[in-house]
């Protein structure tokens, strides 16, 4: 008989076992039928159907690394790696499943049938190839919502932490424009003013963060702006923060244009605020803008330490460069900052077609440049 044959007339005995091992992980011990078996049959009738359909080789490899044909709609085995996620499934136990589903099926299989035809150990590995690929559709499902909820929960998080936030700012604005308070009452107002500034540029990039995992990126609203005025803007207040700090501004060109001048802003700020926090201490940072005849380049400059070209290329994305630190790194760095910042610029730049690149050498110190286009290609039709 053959396998397809074989899973279509045996397929509530191959049911019934893949409940009594479903039944035995953790979150479905007390489950009922409907959601042990949830959607197996589903899953094998796909099986069964794809073993029935020829195929070439090159098919026949890209099922086994898991990278077959992409279903318009949702595939069963997608839409159980979903149901798994929200019964609280681990991924090891999404794994476990389909380890014990394509054993019992074989195994009752060669209970039955003796393999001994070529087309008996086709069926076979086609049987595997499938397996592997629902169990690839399943899995990618599975990662997909988790990496969304985490997303959803820091965008929430960030945005409730906004509104205490703001309230406490506007508290310490009140205090600084009381004439009646002593001056070490004000310094004390004022600092709570500035930590207030620095925690909302944070909670900015960590929304920025899980909302740009969302959906499509960093959305920009361009108009007319002066980059120039921006920039200025953006070094004072970086001399406001750090008095002690040297910070040479150097313009050139034509810097009025069409983009988004708040994102732009951010940066800006990104990029000086962390020649501040990470080059060497007391060095001067250099700030350029260039308005050139199609792109503006606005580089910032600092003296630092070479930074390692593996740490180069995983810089501007947090996730890999926390991944990759050792353990006992992870639970220091839980005291620095989270490092969303070039995360963010990359994405701003992204999202107005431009680059943004980083150098570091012992004559010329740590760059970063940002070359934005003056046309960005894909605006919004109102603008
Ligand atoms: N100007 C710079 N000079 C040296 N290292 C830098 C500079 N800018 C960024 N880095 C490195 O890149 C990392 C990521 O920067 P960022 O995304 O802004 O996160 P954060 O500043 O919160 O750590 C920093 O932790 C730092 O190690
Ligand atoms: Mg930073």
């Amino acid at each position: 008989m053959r396998l397809s044959t074989f899973i279509l007339s045996e397929l509530e005995c191959i049911l019934q076992e893949w409940e009594d091992f479903a039944s035995t992980i953790e979150p479905l011990v007390d489950a009922n039928k409907k959601e042990l078996r949830d959607h197996a049959a589903a899953v094998l009738k796909v099986i069964a159907a794809d073993l029935d359909t020829p195929q070439c080789e090159r098919e026949s490899i890209a099922k086994s690394k898991g990278l077959g044909p992409q279903a318009a709609d949702d595939t069963a085995a997608e839409i159980h790696g979903a149901d798994r996620v929200s019964i609280g499934f681990t991924g090891e136990q999404v794994m476990a499943e389909y380890r014990a589903l394509r054993s019992s099926v074989l195994r009752l299989w060669a209970g039955q049938v003796e393999i001994t035809t070529a087309g008996d150990i086709q069926d076979m590995i086609r049987f595997n190839e499938a397996i592997d690929q629902a169990q690839t559709e399943s899995m990618a499902r599975y990662a997909q919502m988790l990496r969304e909820a985490q997303n959803v929960f820091l965008a929430i998080l960030g945005h409730d932490v906004r509104s205490p936030l703001g309230a406490i700012s506007m508290g310490a604005q009140v205090l600084l424009q009381d004439q009646t308070l002593p001056s070490q009452a004000l310094k004390v107002a004022l600092r709570i003013f500035n930590s207030t500034k620095r925690m909302d540029a944070i909670v900015r990039d960590l929304l920025d963060f899980s909302t740009s995992h969302l959906g499509d990126g960093i959305p920009v609203d361009p108009i007319t702006v002066d980059l120039l005025e921006i920039c200025h803007g953006v070094v004072e207040e970086a001399h406001t923060f750090h008095p002690d700090r040297k910070i040479e501004l150097l313009v050139e060109g034509d810097l009025t244009g069409v983009w988004d001048g708040d994102r732009m802003s951010q940066v800006f700020a990104n990029l000086v605020s962390n020649a501040i926090q990470h080059g060497k201490p007391g060095s001067v940072v250099k700030v350029s803008i260039r308005g050139l005849a199609d792109e503006v380049v606005y580089e910032v400059k600092n003296d630092g330490d070479l930074i390692a070209p593996a740490r180069l290329r995983t810089l501007f994305d947090p996730v890999k460069r926390f991944a990759i630190r050792p353990p006992n790194e992870r639970v220091r760095a839980g005291s620095q900052n989270l490092g969303l910042g070039l995360y963010v610029v990359k994405e701003i730049v992204a999202a107005h077609k431009g680059e943004v690149s980083v150098t570091s050498s012992e004559t010329d110190g740590v760059i970063f440049s940002v070359r934005i286009p003056r046309v960005i290609p894909h605006r919004r039709s109102n603008d």
